[in-house]
């Protein structure tokens, strides 16, 4: 195994690190976020831009490097992490939640594009999540439907192929439904503000 520690919100120095290495890469996973919580009035510029730059710049320039390759071989995988807080308006988690609605929506349309050139894209929507960052979250609480995170990546893997979406676990694939498909979009918002509102 190989590990390149870097910046990636410095996408042309991720990208330079990666040229410096000779390897094939067959199966692409952008799972990194930066998440400002709290109130957009209190929000700094620099937060934004950084949100901007690791979850929304860096998945979609590294999935075109890494995607041509893919597309030359005719065979790949790329897998971006999104959040069923990309679903709808999620006050108080405003912008991450945008940046992982822009995540879906690219994957979305990158799996139908692709896969006739071989390739299996696949976006995660996950609920929450054990991992450090939720647990150090000021107001996170154990939610209902909340996975590990090698739950998480398992279901992941295992959908590979099978997209364009995966929500892993009963409780949050409803969760999705439900916010999604069933409840119009103020209702939507409503309950993820009753979630998020209160976040700082
Ligand atoms: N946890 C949840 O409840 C939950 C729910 C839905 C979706 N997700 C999604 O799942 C993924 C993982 O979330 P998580 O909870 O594991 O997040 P996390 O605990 O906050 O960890 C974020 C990771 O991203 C890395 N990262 C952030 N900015 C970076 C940068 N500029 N350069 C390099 N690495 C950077 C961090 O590295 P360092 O540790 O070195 O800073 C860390 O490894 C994210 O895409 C998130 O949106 C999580």
């Amino acid at each position: 195994m190989i590990t390149v520690a870097a910046d990636l919100a410095d996408v042309d120095d991720v990208k330079k690190r990666v040229a410096a290495l000779d390897v094939h890469i067959g199966l692409f996973v952008y799972d990194a976020a930066s998440a400002p919580i709290g109130p957009f009035a209190e929000t700094t510029e620099a937060q934004l831009a950084t949100a901007a730059a690791v979850n929304v710049v860096a998945p979609l320039l590294l999935t075109k490097l890494f995607s041509t390759p893919m597309i030359q071989r005719g065979s790949g995988g790329i897998i971006l992490m999104s959040s069923l807080a990309g679903g709808q308006g999620s006050p108080n988690l405003a912008t991450y939640a945008a940046t992982k609605a822009f995540n879906t929506i690219l994957a979305e349309g990158l799996w139908k594009e692709l896969a006739p050139l071989g390739l299996d894209v696949l976006v995660c929507t996950p609920g929450a999540i054990l991992t450090p960052g939720y647990e150090q979250a000021e107001s996170a609480r154990r939610a209902p439907g909340t996975l590990s995170a090698a739950a998480v990546a398992e279901q992941a893997l295992e959908a590979l192929g099978n997209g364009p979406v995966v929500v892993p676990g009963v409780v949050n694939k409803m969760g999705r439904f439900m916010m999604t498909r069933l409840l119009s979009r103020r209702a939507a918002i409503g309950i993820m503000a009753k979630n998020t509102g209160g976040l700082s």
